[in-house]
Formats: C-alpha cells, sequence, structure tokens
C-alpha cells in the first residue's frame, strides 16, 4: 500500500488504468511478482493516513496497523484493498511499460469496481504537481449522473 499521483485512466473499454512506479519502490516489486494491484481512492479527511503511506515503506513497516485503516481481500484479486476508502479499483497487471525513465508504466485491467454509497467526487483526495486538492470548479461538461465515477 503505497500512495500514488502517477495514475490515469487508459482505456474505457476494457476498462483499464496506468500507474507509474518509480522501480526502486518496494511496490515495484510486489506487482512484478503477483501482477496486480489495488487502486483505493481516499477522502480528504484522510489526508494524514494517505501521507502515512506515502512515506513508509512497505518493506519495513505495516502501513495498515500505522494508519488504523482495515484491509479487507479483493474480491476478484489477492491483494489487500482499503475498506474505508469510498472506492477501490482492482486491477490485473496487462501491460509493463519500461523505457529507462524515473517510472515504470503498470497498465490494469479493472477487474472489480467497489463504490461505497457515500462516494462523492467533492471529497475525494487529489495529489497534482506537489499539491493535495479537492475537485475544483466545473468550467464546462456534463453534469455529475452522466459520468462514470
Ligand atoms: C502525494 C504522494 C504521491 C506519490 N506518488 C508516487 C507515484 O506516483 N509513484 C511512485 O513511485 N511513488 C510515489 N510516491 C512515493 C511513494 O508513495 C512512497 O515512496 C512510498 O513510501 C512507497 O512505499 P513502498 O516502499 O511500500 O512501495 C508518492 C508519495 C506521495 C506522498
Amino acid at each position: 500500500m503505497a500512495m500514488f499521483g502517477v495514475f490515469h485512466f487508459y482505456s474505457f473499454n476494457p476498462p483499464s488504468v496506468m500507474i507509474g512506479i518509480k522501480p526502486e519502490k518496494y511496490t515495484h516489486e510486489l506487482i512484478d511478482l503477483h501482477k496486480e494491484f489495488i487502486i483505493n481512492i481516499p477522502t480528504t479527511d484522510q489526508l494524514e493516513k494517505v501521507k502515512i503511506c506515502g512515506k513508509l515503506t512497505g518493506k519495513d513497516s505495516e502501513k495498515f496497523k500505522e494508519t488504523s485503516f482495515t484491509r479487507q481481500r479483493g474480491k476478484r484479486i489477492k491483494s489487500f484493498l482499503i475498506e474505508e476508502c469510498t472506492v477501490n479499483l482492482e486491477c490485473k497487471v496487462v501491460h509493463k511499460i519500461e523505457h529507462g525513465g524515473s517510472h515504470t508504466w503498470f497498465i490494469g485491467k479493472i477487474e472489480e469496481v467497489h463504490v461505497d454509497s457515500e462516494y462523492s467526487r467533492s471529497n475525494a483526495l487529489m495529489f497534482w504537481l506537489g499539491q493535495f486538492r479537492e475537485l475544483g470548479e466545473i468550467v464546462e461538461g456534463r453534469k455529475d449522473d452522466e459520468i462514470f465515477l
């Protein structure tokens, strides 16, 4: 379990995401080994716990214990998801891109989606260029109930 800001949707059909992980991270080693990962989308009130996930390494610490997050076994994959996060995406790695840059890109096909009834886009915690953020003003676009997630 780590904090990751380098994350994108890759394809809507099949639903897939991509995450950029530095090769030296323990998470990289685990994804290489198990070929799966889970994306947990936290809320703004979970910020302090999220920072712990982004600071400690799972190699010599137990992040679930340090954060008091509850671990729950995935439905379609063996990794654990964070129960308190309002969205969890269970993914199986379908492709790995390495080109000698700072990050390896893992493309994961979404096998299972968990969305809590209290999920709201407005309090989802995001990270962008050194800043933790909430969703800002919509300049133009679809209504909330017309979009996926
Ligand atoms: C806000 C934030 C965003 C981060 N984004 C990434 C990222 O996209 N890719 C990455 O490799 N590390 C990222 N990190 C660093 C890892 O989360 C951090 O090194 C973590 O301790 C790695 O855990 P591990 O050793 O168990 O893999 C981020 C850290 C923070 C605080």
